[in-house]
């Protein structure tokens, strides 16, 4: 018997053998390391030589994102200029990605740090800085919630004024810009512990200037890719009248500082967040902590901030809902019906009355789901590298959640492109919030005004319309719904009448 080679060397020996082994080898291999390695590239639509897909964001740029994101899915990049930006496009992703610590950072633009000179609110600033501003903001807004006045009642006060200034138009058409005056005065009122007549110059000077602020950072956007662009002479204008307005705005603000009045002492309740302001600046002297985080100048930067985000965000969703109830005669008539089943005629609506209202809870959360005012949300980027759904994101990249996709994404809606409160109510007409209501953004950075801006929705709507039915005037034609894009997404000009019940 011839005895052939042992078995192990048969199987060396054989080439094709061999071969298929390498193959499968380096397949299976190649298998493996591909799952493991983050991908790098994400998908995202092709963009031109220098400006990237800046063109093709055109008037809109929500719509174009959106249609971004029906083909290439839950995360893709875009290219402005240089600058990359991941756009997530999905709630569990944008919640896992933004309670992670190496994502909860604000990318240093170049209109902030031209116009803002590198002040640092606690919307713009990052690190240790952000952390204690946070920290001390939600714990003050907490303690004022329940302070005398409470911030409901500094809410009512001036939803009682809007009222009286909408009774004067005695059914004449009218533009609801009263609102934003309303809205300053419930922050004013909040961090002050004051309000001004809307006839004050000042403080008519301070609500115009954030209004013009906002509309022209939105041409002023561009130079945070394509710096160059400050040469041009409109820039230029813009970027000098923003800072003038700033200016103005602290010089406001600081009068207001220190006019405020009696300082308290330990184990006093705060009055209005000055005060609580004043007793952390005390707290931090007396324990000898080193830093300039509450020292005056910081103080106003803080104050300015939490004014110009608090304002404007909460004034466009009161005027997107009056118009939204105005255009929805139907919503706006089963509204006022469980305005006067459950509040009746006598009080003004609370805050508590929203529980047992849920048809019109259900109106308030689909005014911010139909026309969310912040529609990209706000950027953060990248602190640190990190993996996002498989794909490996480089430090420093800007990552925008795209929150008006994922308030209309028809996966998450049953009427998506609709003005419907049917959208948070189930079969039997109770209320359900689903995880996909997000108009406050997720995670670390969420807005700290969520509450507020909830509330001020809540009562300035039932306020009107338990004494007005509004519509707008015969004859002007439907406004414009897609709105004016910026770095929010404002209403358009419109009028309203308001007919007394
Ligand atoms: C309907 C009203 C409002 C809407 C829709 C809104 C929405 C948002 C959104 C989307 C963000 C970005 C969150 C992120 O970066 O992930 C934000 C941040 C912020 N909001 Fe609001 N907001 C509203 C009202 C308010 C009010 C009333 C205040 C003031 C009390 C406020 C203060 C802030 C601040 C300070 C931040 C920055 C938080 C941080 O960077 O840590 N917002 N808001």
């Amino acid at each position: 018997m011839t005895s052939g080679p042992p078995l192990a060397a048969w199987w060396f020996q054989c080439p094709r053998l061999d071969y298929i082994l390498a193959i499968l080898c380096v397949a299976l291999l190649t298998t493996w390391l591909s799952r493991r390695k983050p991908k790098s590239t994400l998908p995202g639509p092709r963009g031109w030589p220098l400006l990237g897909n800046l063109p093709g964001l055109g008037r809109y740029p929500h719509s174009s994102m959106r249609r971004w994101a029906a083909k290439h899915g839950r995360i893709f990049q875009i290219k402005l200029g240089r600058q990359t930006i991941v756009v997530l496009n999905d709630p569990a992703l944008i919640r896992d990605t933004f309670t992670r610590p190496h994502c909860d950072s604000r990318p240093q633009l170049v209109l902030q740090t031209e116009v803002l000179e590198g002040d640092g609110g606690l919307s713009t600033s990052n690190g240790a800085r952000w952390r204690e501003y946070r920290k001390f903001v939600v714990c003050a807004l907490r303690q004022l919630e329940s302070a005398a006045p409470n911030i409901e009642s500094r809410i009512a006060a001036e939803v009682a004024h809007l009222v009286k200034v909408i009774a004067v138009t005695d059914g004449r058409p009218f533009a609801p810009d009263a609102v934003y005056g309303c809205m300053s005065n419930v922050m004013f009122a909040i961090l002050f512990g004051a309000r001004f007549a809307h006839d004050d110059a000042d403080f008519r000077r301070y609500v115009r200037d954030l209004r013009a602020g906002y509309r022209m950072s939105a041409h002023l956007a561009a130079l945070n890719c394509f710096p160059m662009l400050a040469r041009l002479p409109l820039m230029r204008r813009s970027l000098q009248t923003l800072s003038e307005n700033r200016r103005a705005a602290h010089a406001f603000i600081a009068d207001h500082v220190c006019d405020h009045g009696t300082v308290l002492t330990d184990g006093e309740q705060p009055r209005d967040f000055i005060d609580a302001c004043a007793m952390e600046e005390h707290r931090r002297r007396t324990s000898g902590k080193e830093d300039d985080h509450f020292s005056e100048t910081q103080i106003r930067y803080l104050i300015g901030d939490l004014l110009a985000s608090g304002i404007i965000t909460s004034a466009h969703s009161v005027v997107w809902g009056l118009l939204l109830l105005a255009l929805h005669a139907d919503v706006q008539t089963d509204v006022q019906g469980e305005i006067h089943q459950t509040v009746g005629e006598a009080r003004a609506p609370r805050v508590e009355d929203m529980a047992s209202m849920p048809y019109t809870a259900a109106t308030v959360w689909e005014v911010m789901r139909y026309r969310s005012v912040l529609p990209l949300g706000v950027p953060h980027a990248t602190s640190e590298e990190m993996q996002v759904d498989g794909y490996r994101i480089p430090a420093g990249t800007h990552v925008v959640p795209f929150l008006h996709g994922v308030l209309s994404d028809p996966a998450h809606w049953r009427y998506p492109d609709e003005f419907n409160p049917r959208n948070f109510l189930d079969e039997n007409g109770n209320l359900h919030r689903p995880a996909a209501f997000m108009p406050f953004s997720l995670g670390k950075r969420q807005c700290i005004g969520m509450r507020i801006g909830e509330q001020k929705l809540f009562l300035l709507l039932t306020g009107v319309l338990q004494r007005f039915t509004i519509s707008v005037p015969p004859g002007t034609g439907t406004p414009d719904l897609r709105g004016v894009p910026g770095v929010t997404l404002a209403p358009p000009d419109f009028q309203l009448c308001a007919a007394m019940r």
